[in-house]
């Protein structure tokens, strides 16, 4: 297998998200031919992601012959399941497992020459977590099939520090870490530039597992780089509770399965581009940290 060429399509799924945007933007940042399967084109994100030249077509991870339809002729395919650990996002453990394989399937029988499955770093091994271990069955599928296949694992999504739950608002960061326990953040535009990279070098990557992180941080770190940023100080704890899902999330961090391994300077010496926190936070972290800082009025 030779580099993709430009005009090669590359099919991805969850434009509409976070990662699936982040691929698309960084694909067509490199010229290539993308194609995004999105539940409804008429929608706002589906025309906003038609706006900067992504062909969108209609298909739904639940229906495979949507998904073979839009691979044809297709060279690559990045292939992301929504969250089944989300209460809200109506997937379940099963529904994760069934999405992730039909879609390593659809792209075989289609004759894709590339799959890029982005999974989570837990996925070496078995957890106990349900809504983690999916990936670790999903990137079980694929290495057994026919197709030239690339996993990568991102580390915690340098995004998720801003969302409501973590309690910026009251002028406190509440997360999984001990304050003095190292972890593992990337930023999502990052995966999207690296998977970029990947369907630009495929006889590189192919057969390839990567933890992708851009930077560690202890909780007493995060809360420093965040006062910097905030102009005021920020607080941090750790998140309350050592029982049921958010328990059992920080004994993973304790015992450094959720903190992440991932060799920080060989992969900035190979993806010069990834963002440390600090240089997020001034990026494309900036409008977000300023909406997170807004009072919740609790
Ligand atoms: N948060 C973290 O720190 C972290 C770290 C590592 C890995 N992950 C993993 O990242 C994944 C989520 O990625 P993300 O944050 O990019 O997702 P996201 O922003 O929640 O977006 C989900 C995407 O999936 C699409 N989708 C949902 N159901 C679909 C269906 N039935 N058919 C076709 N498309 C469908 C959505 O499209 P619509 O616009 O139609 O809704 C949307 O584009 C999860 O598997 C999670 O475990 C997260």
């Amino acid at each position: 297998m030779t580099s993709t060429g430009i005009g090669e399509t590359v099919v991805v799924l969850g434009a509409t998200g976070q990662q699936g945007g982040a691929v698309a933007a960084a694909l067509r940042a490199d010229g290539r031919t993308v194609r995004a399967v999105v539940r409804d084109p008429s929608g706002s994100r589906a025309r906003a992601l038609a706006a900067t030249g992504v062909e969108t077509v209609r298909g739904d991870l639940g229906d495979p012959g949507s998904l073979r339809a839009a691979f044809s002729g297709a060279h690559g395919v990045f292939s992301v399941q929504p969250n089944s650990g989300q209460p809200d996002a109506g997937v379940g453990d099963e529904d994760e497992v069934r999405f992730g394989t039909t879609v390593a399937d659809a792209a075989v029988r289609s004759g894709v020459a590339h799959l890029v499955y982005s999974s989570a770093l837990t996925a070496g091994a078995v957890t106990g977590v349900a809504h983690l271990d999916t990936k670790h069955r999903i990137e079980a599928h694929v290495r057994s099939l026919d197709i030239a296949g690339t996993v990568i694992r991102p580390a915690t999504f340098m995004e998720i520090l801003l969302s409501p739950g973590t309690g910026l608002g009251k002028g406190q960061l509440s997360f999984l870490t001990r304050p003095e326990r190292a972890m593992q953040f990337i930023a999502v535009r990052d995966i999207g530039r690296i998977a970029a990279a990947v369907f630009g070098s495929p006889d590189r990557y192919a057969g390839r597992t990567m933890e992708i992180a851009g930077d560690a941080l202890t909780g007493e770190a995060l809360a420093e780089h965040l006062t910097r940023a905030a102009g005021r100080p920020i607080g941090y704890r750790r998140l309350p509770g050592r029982d049921g899902v958010l328990g059992r999330l920080a004994a993973l961090v304790d015992d450094g399965r959720l903190a992440g391994n991932a060799d920080l300077g060989a992969l900035r010496a190979e993806f010069p581009f990834l963002l440390s926190f600090d240089q997020w936070l001034k990026g494309p972290g900036a409008g977000p940290l300023v909406q997170a800082l807004r009072p919740t009025g609790a």
